[in-house]
C-alpha cells in the first residue's frame, strides 16, 4: 500500500494549475449512456474515480478512445449496452448509481448495484429512487441491486425533491432529458458541477433550462448529435490549495479557476486575513501571520461545501482564538479529528459540531487517511509541522486529486510517495 512521506515547515510559494472536475465529470460520463453519438470530452482529471467510471461504463458496453494523459476520451457510436452495473465497481466510486437513470431514459431497464454507505456517512439513494418512480418507474431491491423497469418510456413530470441533493439532481436531470414530455424538477441542488452537467447535455442536443434559483424545466428529446466538450475546473481542489495558500507566508497562484464559482469560499479566506487577488482564471493568494477565528456551516451551493470542512478545518487550528465548524451535510465527517488531535491540535466534538482551539503548532506523526478531503487534509497539517509525517491508505487521496504529490514538489513541499 502506498504512503506518503512528508517534511513540514517549508516556505510555499508559486503556482498550481487546476485541474477538470471530479465531481463534474463523474455525471457526465454516466449521462453519455444516453447517446449513440460521438462524444469526445476533454479535461478529464486523471483520478481513479474517473477510471474506475469509464471502467463501469466500458463494462456495459460502451466503446472508448482514451488520450495518451487519460485526460479526453472519444466515445465512439455505442449500441449494445448492458443495463448492469456491478457491485464491485459502484462500491468504490459511489457516483455509480448515476447510471440508473440514463440506462432507464433510454432502455427502460436496469440493474444497478446500491453503492453503500462510506465512511463520511450511510449515504442513502431514497431520493433518486423516488423521484424516478414518480417518473413511471417500478424498483425493487433485491440482494443489494435496485431492479429497476418502466413500462414504456418515462414519463415527464413536476417533481420536488423533499431535501437537497446533488447526486438525486443529477440522476433525474439526467433520465428527464429523455423522458416523454416536459418535467421540472424543484428544491434542485445547483453546484457548478451540475450546472455544468446541464450544459452538456444541452450541447448534445438535450432541451435544458433553469427557469428559477432551484428550478430546472427539461423537454425530453429522443435523439442527440455529435458532441465535443471540456469539462469544468475542479473548485474543490482549487479551494483545497486555497487553503494551502492562505496557511502559507509565500505565494501562490492558483490557475486555471473562475473565482466567481468559489465565492463563498475565497469571501471566508478574506475574514480570516488572507490576502487575495483576482483575476478571469487565477487567484493569487498569501497568508497573513495573524489567522482569525470564524464559525462555519456547511452548505449546499452557494453555501461553504462540506468537501473543503476538513482543510479549513486545519487552517482555524492556526487561528489566534478558537472556531466552530458545523456539518450539516453528513452525519460524520469529522474522521480527520483524531488525526488532527494526535498532530497537536485540540479539537472538541460535541454532535455535528467541531470545536476548534486556535495557536496549534503541528507535530509530525504516522497517520491514516479515511476518506478523500480528510487525506488531504491531513497533508496540509504536515506541511506545517517540522517533523516527518507519514500518511497511510493514500487511495483515499488517489480517488481525487490529481498528481498532489508533483503539483506540492512544484511550490516547494518536500512530500514523496513510499510504496
Ligand atoms: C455529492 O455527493 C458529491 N459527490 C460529494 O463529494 C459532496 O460532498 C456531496 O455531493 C455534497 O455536496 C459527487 O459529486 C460524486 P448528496 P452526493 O446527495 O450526491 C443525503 C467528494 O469528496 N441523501 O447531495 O452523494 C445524503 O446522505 C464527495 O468529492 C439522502 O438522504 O451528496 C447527505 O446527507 C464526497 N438520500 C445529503 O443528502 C438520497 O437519496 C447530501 O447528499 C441522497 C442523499
Amino acid at each position: 500500500m502506498d504512503r506518503l512521506e512528508v517534511f513540514g515547515a517549508n516556505k510555499l510559494k508559486g503556482q498550481i494549475r487546476i485541474s477538470g472536475s471530479k465531481n463534474a465529470s463523474l455525471p457526465i460520463l454516466a449521462s453519455t449512456i444516453l447517446s449513440d453519438k460521438k462524444i469526445y470530452l476533454s479535461n478529464l482529471p486523471n483520478v481513479k474515480d474517473i477510471e474506475t467510471m469509464i471502467k463501469l461504463l466500458k463494462s456495459i458496453g460502451l466503446t472508448f478512445k482514451l488520450s495518451k494523459k487519460r485526460k479526453s476520451i472519444l466515445i465512439e457510436k455505442n449500441k449494445k449496452i448492458k443495463t448492469y452495473a456491478p457491485y464491485n465497481l459502484v462500491k468504490t466510486m459511489r457516483a455509480g448509481i448515476l447510471v440508473l437513470g440514463p440506462m432507464l431514459a433510454r432502455f427502460g431497464k436496469a440493474k444497478v448495484s446500491l453503492p453503500g454507505g462510506c465512511s463520511i456517512g450511510t449515504r442513502p439513494v431514497d431520493i433518486h429512487l423516488k423521484s424516478l418512480a414518480k417518473l413511471g418507474v417500478k424498483y425493487k431491491i433485491v440482494d443489494g441491486y435496485v431492479h429497476a423497469f418502466v413500462k414504456k418510456k418515462l414519463k415527464g413530470t413536476k417533481i420536488k425533491f423533499p431535501k437537497i441533493s446533488v447526486g438525486a439532481t443529477e440522476n433525474l436531470i439526467i433520465a428527464c432529458s429523455m423522458a416523454e414530455g416536459t418535467s421540472i424538477l424543484t428544491n434542485c441542488a445547483i453546484e457548478p458541477e451540475i450546472k455544468d452537467l446541464v450544459n452538456f447535455i444541452n450541447a448534445m442536443g438535450g432541451k435544458i433550462r433553469w427557469i428559477g434559483k432551484r428550478t430546472v424545466r427539461i423537454y425530453g428529446v429522443n435523439k442527440f448529435n455529435d458532441v465535443y466538450y471540456k469539462v469544468m475546473s475542479d473548485r474543490i481542489e482549487a479551494g483545497t490549495y486555497l487553503i494551502l495558500g492562505a496557511m502559507s507566508e509565500g505565494v501562490l497562484k492558483i490557475q486555471g479557476i473562475n473565482p466567481k464559482i468559489i465565492k463563498t469560499e475565497i469571501d471566508i479566506l478574506k475574514k480570516i486575513g488572507a490576502k487575495i487577488i483576482l483575476s478571469k482564471d487565477q487567484i493569487i493568494i498569501s497568508g497573513s501571520k495573524k489567522i482569525k477565528g470564524i464559525n462555519i456551516k456547511t452548505a449546499p451551493y452557494p453555501g461553504f461545501p462540506s468537501d473543503l470542512q476538513a482543510q479549513l478545518m486545519v487552517l482555524l487550528c492556526k487561528a489566534e482564538k478558537y472556531s466552530v465548524i458545523q456539518e450539516k451535510i453528513f452525519e460524520n465527517r469529522f474522521m480527520h479529528v483524531s488525526e488532527l488531535n494526535r498532530m497537536g491540535a485540540k479539537i472538541i466534538i460535541k454532535k455535528n459540531k467541531a470545536i476548534i482551539n486556535g495557536n496549534t503548532k503541528f507535530r509530525g506523526a504516522e497517520l491514516m487517511a479515511t476518506d478523500l478531503r480528510a487525506s488531504v487534509s491531513l497533508i496540509i497539517a504536515a506541511l506545517t509541522a517540522k517533523e516527518k509525517s507519514i500518511i497511510s491508505r493514500i487511495y483515499h487521496l488517489d480517488r481525487g486529486y490529481e498528481k498532489i504529490e508533483k503539483k506540492l514538489r512544484k511550490i516547494g513541499a518536500k512530500i514523496r510517495r513510499i510504496s
